[in-house]
């Protein structure tokens, strides 16, 4: 291995992608990228633990892949590819699910969220032990540390402690990955909603920022987002709503919310509104323009090569772990 550390992290290719996955997760991982050995993959298992479309789902991984590219993802610094693609993920995931217990996974709380709509004897399996599975993904390439938004931290928890249980077990054969969450943009919130955070699977459109949204979009979307009472610009806990409308203003423009509370001194909601929705167009755009230019078999080559890159890595630790419990490798 290189001297350099490793991050793993991974998007579900399910639903659209929004401002919250970017600062969250994918704006942190090109910065990390030059400083890390970097592998992002696009976790399609994930996405099947709810009923998805086969045709929409193929087309969504490619278009995760291109998201990360347009993003400022660098093929040539980071290792890109599909999760289905490398068998080991599942296999791994087999032999830490036999270390797992039923107790830790009833406690996490994206299981709880997601098993509403079937009620908990509806939900499948998979949904339930789908953070087995990303401790799979992480623990199987040596990950030192995991990029995620705020709502991940608990299952990077898990995958320490399936790690350190496994260790104990068999011997030392893990690296304990660190969580990294970086504090802007770790959790964007609702704008419909300031008290959720914002999300793929919200039923409302007007819920998030679509990355691929047009700009008389956006403009919409953000005239509609919920605002707290009073009129002021300000930067406080007690209005959660113009605090999240502030958070997203300073990750794209780079300004500080003081700053923005300065800009804003004796003019209204209205105006900081539509301040807001160009600053997150200009931002689009360009980012659009990018994705747009990328075609489905540049995106596929890229990876095709990734998946035969990370394959090796994945296989050797599967062999170590298989030899360790006792199969015949
Ligand atoms: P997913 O696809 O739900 O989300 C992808 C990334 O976006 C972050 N995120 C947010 N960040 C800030 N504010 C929000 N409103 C917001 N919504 C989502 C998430 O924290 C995440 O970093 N289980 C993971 C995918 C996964 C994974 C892994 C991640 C599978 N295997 C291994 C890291 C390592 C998930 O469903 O993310």
């Amino acid at each position: 291995m290189s001297s350099k550390k490793r991050i793993f992290s991974g998007v579900q290719p399910s639903g659209n992608l929004h401002i919250g996955n970017y600062l969250g997760a994918i704006a942190n991982w090109v910065k990390l990228q030059d400083s890390y050995e970097s592998i992002f993959c696009v976790v399609d298992m994930h996405a099947i633990t709810v009923p998805q479309d086969p045709e929409i789902l193929r087309k969504k991984s490619i278009e995760i892949a291109k998201i990360y590219l347009a993003a400022g993802i660098d093929p040539k610094k980071s290792l890109i590819f599909i999760q289905s693609q490398v068998s080991e993920h599942a296999e791994l995931m087999w032999i830490l699910n036999t270390i797992a217990k039923m107790s830790e996974l009833e406690k996490m709380t994206q299981f709880k969220d997601k098993s509403q709509k079937e009620g908990k004897e509806g939900a499948a399996v998979g949904l339930f032990d789908y953070p087995v599975l990303m401790a799979a993904d992480i623990l199987l390439y040596d990950t030192q540390v995991v990029p995620v938004g705020e709502d991940q931290k608990q299952h990077v928890e898990l995958a320490r402690d399936l790690a350190k249980r496994f260790n104990n077990k068999f011997g030392d054969t893990f690296i304990v990955p660190e969580v990294h969450i970086k504090k802007e943009g770790m959790r964007v919130m609702g704008l419909d909603n300031p008290e959720k955070k914002m999300s793929k699977s919200a039923e409302s459109i007007y819920n998030r920022i679509e990355l691929l949204d047009d700009a008389e979009m956006i403009r919409k979307k953000i005239r509609k987002a919920v605002t707290d009472s009073g009129s002021e610009i300000i930067y406080r806990d007690d209005k959660p709503a113009l605090k999240n409308l502030i958070n997203i203003y300073s990750s794209f423009s780079g300004k500080t919310p003081k700053e923005i509370e300065a800009m804003f001194v004796g003019k209204g909601y209205g105006d900081f509104k539509s301040e807001l929705a160009e600053v997150i167009i200009a931002f689009l755009e360009s980012f659009q323009a990018r994705y747009n230019a990328l075609s489905d078999k540049e995106v596929m080559k890229i990876l095709n090569k990734g998946a035969d890159k990370v394959r090796p890595i994945a296989r050797k630790k599967l062999d170590e772990v298989k030899t360790k419990i006792g199969f015949i490798v």
